[in-house]
C-alpha cells in the first residue's frame, strides 16, 4: 500500500464577508496516495480552486484537518506553512504567474536563492533544459509564448524537487497542441519524478489521463474513481 501524502478530514471553508459569504468547501474529505495523479473536475464555482489552494497551504481552513505527508498544516503557524510549501510543494496555475521584469532563468532561480537553496542559478538552468527551454534562458516572459511562458512555471515549481505538483487549469490558456505538449510534459515529469500530481482542469480527456478522477460539485466531492478501500467494502457489505 502506498503511502498516503495527502489526508484532507471533514476540511470546512467559507469565504468573504457577511453579505457575499460563500460556504465553499463542506466538510470534504479527501486521502490520496503518493505517486497518484488525480484530475478534479466539476462545475464552474463547485470549489475545485480553494481546494487546491486549501491544499497548497494558501488558503487556511475554519475546521477540520489537512496532512500533508504527515504535517499538520492546520496546526503549523503561517511562516512553517509557507517554509513547508516551498520545500515540497510546487504550483502551477493557469495564468503562469511569471514575474514580468524577471527573464526565465531569474523566475526560476529567484525563488530558489530566497530559499537559501545552495547553487540556485545551476539549477534552474537544468530544469529550464529539462522542459525544453534552454535557448530561452535570458527571455524575459512578454517575449515567451504561453506554452513557453507555462514551461518556465512548471520549471520553477520543479526546482526544489516538491513531493507534490498541483496544477489548475494548466492547459486553459493554451491552444489545443500547445495544451497537450504541456500536459505530457506534466505527466512525463511525474513518472520521471515519482511525484504526486494534482490536476483541475474542464478537459476530461485530460483528466481521464489521470490515475483517478474526483469530481466537485458544490463544495463536496460528488464522486471519485479511487478503488473502494477493503475496510469500506466490508462495512458495506
Ligand atoms: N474570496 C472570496 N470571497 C467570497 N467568495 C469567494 C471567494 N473566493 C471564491 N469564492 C466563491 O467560492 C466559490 C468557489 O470558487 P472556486 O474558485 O474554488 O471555484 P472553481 O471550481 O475553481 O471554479 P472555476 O471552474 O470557474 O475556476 C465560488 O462561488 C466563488 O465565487
Ligand atoms: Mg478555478
Amino acid at each position: 500500500m502506498a503511502k498516503t501524502i495527502i489526508d484532507l478530514k471533514r476540511a470546512d471553508l467559507t469565504l468573504g464577508s457577511a453579505a457575499a459569504s460563500v460556504h465553499v468547501l463542506k466538510g470534504i474529505d479527501l486521502e490520496i496516495a503518493a505517486g497518484e495523479s488525480v484530475g478534479i473536475v466539476g462545475p464552474s464555482g463547485s470549489g475545485k480552486s480553494t481546494l487546491l489552494m486549501v491544499l497548497a497551504g494558501l488558503e487556511k481552513l475554519d475546521s477540520g484537518e489537512i496532512n500533508i505527508a504527515d504535517a499538520p498544516l492546520h496546526a503549523m503557524t503561517e511562516d512553517q506553512v509557507a517554509d513547508f510549501r516551498g520545500r515540497n510543494i510546487g504550483i502551477v496555475f493557469q495564468s503562469f504567474h511569471l514575474i514580468a521584469n524577471m527573464t526565465a532563468l531569474e523566475n526560476v532561480a529567484v525563488p530558489l536563492e530566497l530559499a537559501n537553496v545552495a547553487n540556485p542559478f545551476e539549477i534552474a538552468r537544468r530544469e529550464l533544459k529539462s522542459v525544453g527551454l534552454g535557448e530561452r534562458l535570458n527571455h524575459y516572459p512578454g517575449q515567451l509564448s504561453g506554452g513557453e511562458q507555462q514551461r518556465v512555471a512548471i520549471a520553477r515549481a520543479l526546482a526544489p524537487s516538491p513531493a507534490l505538483l498541483i496544477a489548475d487549469e494548466p492547459t486553459g490558456n493554451l491552444d489545443t497542441d500547445t495544451g497537450r505538449q504541456i500536459a505530457d510534459l506534466l505527466f512525463s515529469k511525474q513518472t520521471e519524478r515519482g511525484m504526486t500530481l494534482l490536476l483541475v482542469t474542464h478537459d476530461n480527456a485530460l483528466a481521464k489521463r489521470c490515475s483517478r478522477q474526483i469530481r466537485v460539485r458544490s463544495g463536496q466531492i460528488e464522486s471519485d474513481s479511487a478503488p473502494i478501500a477493503p475496510e469500506a467494502e466490508a462495512a458495506i457489505a
